[in-house]
């Protein structure tokens, strides 16, 4: 038997490290032997993915402790068994990891290479907690977003080494509306001029943002926010890029983040459905959205694991 959900919450609030993901907290353990251990405390509904890249990491493996889980790899969904160990070595491609309900998974992997990345990331807490408190909205939004640009990424099967860079471009794409009044970004009605001028700022802020920041893979995915409202057709901002001159991450961000907007009530708009959204993207196809991108996303929402996002 593996630790509980208690056990770890214990364990949080005692002398362990923890980041607190989206999907839940990660507790680093410790150090064996060079090798490193972490328990992700994997929220029901939430999902990681795991992409092995000998460059990093000798080790990386992830054993299922507690609860149920399901994993993905190439298009295939399986349920882990508790006790089961996923050596990532083995796996060519992404694997996507899924709670079905919250589980625990023990992480193992290089510890030089783990402690950075897990000290780097610790340091993005403050601008995860930021944004995730610029409106309850954008929180959500900005982990919804993320979801489905991976998604919507390993079926268009692109090479593993940018996922990282699309992850936290996507997480962070509206972080730039952190220097948005509140009053301008709830506003019930419709925006001024002027107002919208302000609201538009937030894609180059939020490269600005990212491009200052210490942790080296932020400062790499400043152009997929800085890219985000740009449309296919040229006429979108900052700086009125076409076609393959926007980068493919961010054209991911910018159909799923529309995707997400039509579908969200906000305080000026009504939700409306799933169906109208994705004839709105498909009207929208060659114009505002990058086609592919859009056909790729539309499997997605179909055919795609809606309940992990
Ligand atoms: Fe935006
Ligand atoms: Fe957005």
């Amino acid at each position: 038997m593996g630790p509980t959900r208690s056990d770890t919450k214990q364990l949080t609030e005692s002398r362990y490290p923890v980041l607190r993901m989206t999907s839940g907290p990660i507790t680093l353990m410790g150090r064996w032997n060079n090798v490193a251990e972490a328990l992700f405390s994997l929220n029901e509904g939430g999902s990681f993915c795991a992409q092995y890249n000998p460059e990093n990491t000798i080790v990386e493996t992830y054993t299922l402790l507690d609860g149920v889980a399901e994993i993905e790899h190439n298009g295939e969904y399986r349920i882990m068994e508790i006790g089961e160990t996923i050596d990532a070595s083995q796996y060519d491609k992404v694997i996507t990891f899924y709670g079905t309900t919250n589980a625990e998974i023990l992480m193992k992997m290089d510890a030089d290479f783990y402690e950075h990345l897990f000290y780097e990331t610790q340091l993005l807490q403050y601008e995860m907690d930021a944004v995730a408190h610029v409106d309850g909205y954008t929180y959500h939004h900005c982990d919804r977003i993320r979801q489905y640009a991976i998604e919507v990424w390993k079926r268009m099967d692109q090479p593993k080494c940018k996922l990282k860079l699309l992850r936290w471009g996507s997480y962070f794409h509206d972080i730039g509306k952190l220097s948005i009044p509140l009053e301008i970004l709830n506003k019930p009605g419709k925006l001024t001029r002027e107002e919208w001028d302000i609201m538009k700022s937030h894609s180059s802020i939020g490269a600005n943002i990212m491009r200052a920041h210490p942790v080296q893979w932020l400062k790499d995915a400043a152009f997929i926010v800085e890219q985000h409202h740009e449309r296919y057709d040229g006429t979108g901002y900052p700086r009125g890029l076409k076609g393959d001159e926007i980068s493919l991450e961010a054209s991911i961000v910018s159909v799923v983040d529309a995707f997400d907007a039509m579908t969200t009530e906000r305080v000026y708009k009504e939700a409306i459905s799933i169906e109208e959204a994705i004839a709105e993207l498909k009207r929208g196809k060659g114009t505002q959205f990058h086609p592919k991108v859009v056909e790729h996303f539309i499997k997605v929402i179909t055919e795609g694991k809606k309940q992990a996002i």
